[in-house]
């Protein structure tokens, strides 16, 4: 007899990482004969978000921006109905690879807001996960090639899906706590990203001179930051650079200032 009814799996996903996570977590449970709804936070409507029923395990997914979770999963957790069921709060970091060694990303602030947030409003905590997937913090380092991409996804698929078995059978798994220390030490860092550094960021971001606006980046950005300005792809300040746009885009013409002379390169299971 299983402990949980459902998995409802909330993700919010730039470049592929977090909604893949959520696939392969949608994969345990259906080897269990649970039922899991994987729902992209940026397709529904945040203001009427409907309550989750008892026996049900809620799972919030992201990726870490500027050593928080973005601001459109903050708002959808802030925003999330009251309930008591159990939560899995989960990210996806910048993992780069040295040698056969995949280095950490930070996750600082986003597990200890967001579970205090959930606990007041009457849920559980069961787990606190970070998974460091390829970074695609291009505006501050290369973009990492394909078989880096490969290799990274073949080392952390396993401890996703070990990580779900362990809480669909009732067990906790707080991963994170063990970097407790340093997530305080950044925390300065990630309010001064949320106050003025993700807007440098969003405004670093350009078309070059071949864009032949096809408009594609408009039309899968997350979070509709992107508009027309004299017939160009414009970035407001609702950008989250989720870096969505530069890895649809078809030609790779989209690019974060500070990153431009990089070779850009996305390899997504999904996309
Ligand atoms: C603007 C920006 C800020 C980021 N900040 C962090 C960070 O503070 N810590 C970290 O570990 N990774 C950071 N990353 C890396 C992403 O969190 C990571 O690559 C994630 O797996 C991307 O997930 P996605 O493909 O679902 O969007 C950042 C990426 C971007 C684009």
């Amino acid at each position: 007899m299983e402990i949980y009814s459902k998995l409802l799996i909330y993700y919010f996903s730039g470049t592929g990482n977090s909604k893949n996570v959520a696939l392969w977590m949608s994969s345990v449970a259906s080897k269990r004969n649970i039922e899991s709804v994987i729902i992209n936070i940026a397709e529904i409507d945040r203001t009427s978000i409907t309550p989750p029923l008892k026996g049900e395990l809620l799972v919030f997914i992201s990726p870490i921006h500027g050593f928080n979770y973005p601001p459109a999963m903050m708002h959808f957790i802030g925003r999330f109905p009251k309930g008591e069921n159990n939560v899995l709060l989960m990210n996806t970091r910048a993992g780069m690879l040295i040698g056969n060694f995949i280095t950490p990303g930070l996750t600082g602030i986003a597990f200890l807001l967001s579970s205090l947030l959930l606990k007041m409003k009457g849920y559980s905590i069961v787990g606190m996960a970070p998974f460091d997937l390829p970074s695609n913090w291009i505006s501050v380092h290369p973009g990492l090639n394909d078989k880096t991409i490969k290799i990274i996804h073949q080392k952390i698929k396993p401890k996703v899906l070990d990580c779900t078995e362990k809480v669909l059978s009732g067990k906790t798994n707080f991963a994170a706590l063990r970097e407790i220390v340093q997530d305080v030490i950044v925390s300065p860092i990630s309010v001064m990203y949320y106050l003025i550094g993700r807007f440098l960021f969003a405004k670093s971001n350009f078309a070059s001179a071949d864009c032949n606006n096809c408009d594609i980046c408009i039309k899968n950005c997350p979070v509709k930051a992107i508009i027309k300005v004299n017939n160009r792809p414009f970035w407001t300040y609702n950008c989250e650079s989720c870096m969505k746009c530069m890895s649809h885009c078809p030609k790779k013409l989209l690019k974060p200032l500070m990153g431009q002379s990089y070779y850009i390169q996305f390899y997504f299971l999904q996309f």
